[in-house]
């Protein structure tokens, strides 16, 4: 088995482009600790794109946008799931896993999408437009998902819209996906004023910025971005559609319009590609560190718990976008 250093040291050959030396000893200590419990606890850490390298590229393992999350903690061989991310998806993650124990390493890790609606609101959507079916974005509470007849991810919308095989769905909560969605679709959809904190302060006059100064830069812009934003990109996707993007067509120079540690987390796979980063933090994903996730293991804490009633609801949502 290889001593603390040399596994340490072996994470940072990893890392090394986007963290700096200064900063790594700070990081060492609760990396190993956290291989360790990950072990004596037989847990996993599920861990969103949006995390920051030392915790997405060191202890997580398995990463991925909403959609991967979802799909991959139904297959998770594990009695602890510690969900690297916001509540939502750790709401999802025990919705999957009724049995496991699923801990996020901060309670606050919220969401401005899923602040923006309620189950209340759902069912005076529901007497305002009868019969048309509500399509719930995975950014919500497990109880605004029980009031749902299905869950999409902005990974898998367009597909979701269209396997209802209607002419109209109301799509909540993100306003700017709705309409993203509706521009690819002949589906009619009915949008709700959400926004995600992040994504809703880019502007185009951004990217032409951005183009002026970077000359050639490819633009990918996350779906959550607001229509006229997502119109001057050369690419929209979720998180996981953009690093592939970059992947496959590996530009020379990119900028994602989205939360900074994504730009960071694709960089370790790209050393060949330069990536401009205007950066806007997600202050939710933001509260998550390693110092927390080792705690949350080391105490077993904060557990996820769902209402019984809310969660057979919620689960059938989930389940029935992951069909599709
Ligand atoms: P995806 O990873 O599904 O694209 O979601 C982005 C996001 O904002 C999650 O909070
Ligand atoms: Fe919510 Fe936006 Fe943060 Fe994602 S990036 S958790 S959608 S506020």
């Amino acid at each position: 088995m290889l001593n603390t250093s040399a596994r340490t040291a072996m994470l940072y050959d990893r890392v090394r482009r986007v963290i700096p030396p200064i900063e790594w000893p700070a990081f060492a200590d609760d990396i190993d600790a956290i291989l360790d419990l990950k072990q004596q606890r037989n847990a996993v850490i599920l861990a969103h794109n949006y995390q920051t390298p030392e915790i997405f590229h060191c202890v997580a393992d398995i990463v991925g946008d909403s959609l991967a999350l979802a799909r991959k903690a139904m297959s998770v061989d594990a009695d602890v799931i510690v969900l690297a991310g916001v509540h939502f998806m750790a709401e999802t993650a025990k919705l999957l896993n009724p049995q496991k124990t699923v801990l996020i390493p901060d309670l606050g890790a919220g969401c401005s999408l899923a602040d923006s609606i309620t189950a209340e609101d759902i069912r005076l959507l529901r007497q305002r437009y009868p019969r048309v079916p509500v399509v719930t974005y995975v950014n919500t509470s497990a109880a605004v998902k029980a009031e749902s007849d299905i869950c999409c991810t902005s990974g898998n919308a367009k597909a979701v819209v269209e396997s209802l095989g209607v002419p109209r769905v109301i799509m909540l909560p993100d306003e700017y996906l709705a309409q993203n969605i509706a521009a690819q679709t002949a589906v009619e959809i009915i949008a709700w004023k959400g926004h995600c904190e992040v994504h809703e302060r880019f502007t185009p006059a951004d990217i032409r910025q951005l183009r002026e100064d970077h000359p050639g830069v490819t633009v990918l812009a996350h779906p959550e971005c607001p229509p006229e934003v997502v119109a001057e990109a050369d690419f929209s996707g979720s998180t996981a559609a953009m690093s592939d993007y970059v992947g496959q067509q590996k530009p020379s120079r990119v900028v994602l319009m989205t939360e900074c540690s994504m730009s960071d987390n694709v960089a370790v796979e790209h050393a060949e590609v330069e990536f401009i980063r205007p950066c806007n933090l997600c202050p939710h994903m933001k509260r998550i560190t390693l110092a927390n996730i080792r705690t949350a293991l080391e105490q077993n804490r904060h557990v996820v718990t769902i209402d019984p009633e809310i969660a057979g609801h919620a689960r059938l949502a989930v389940e029935r976008m992951l069909a599709v």
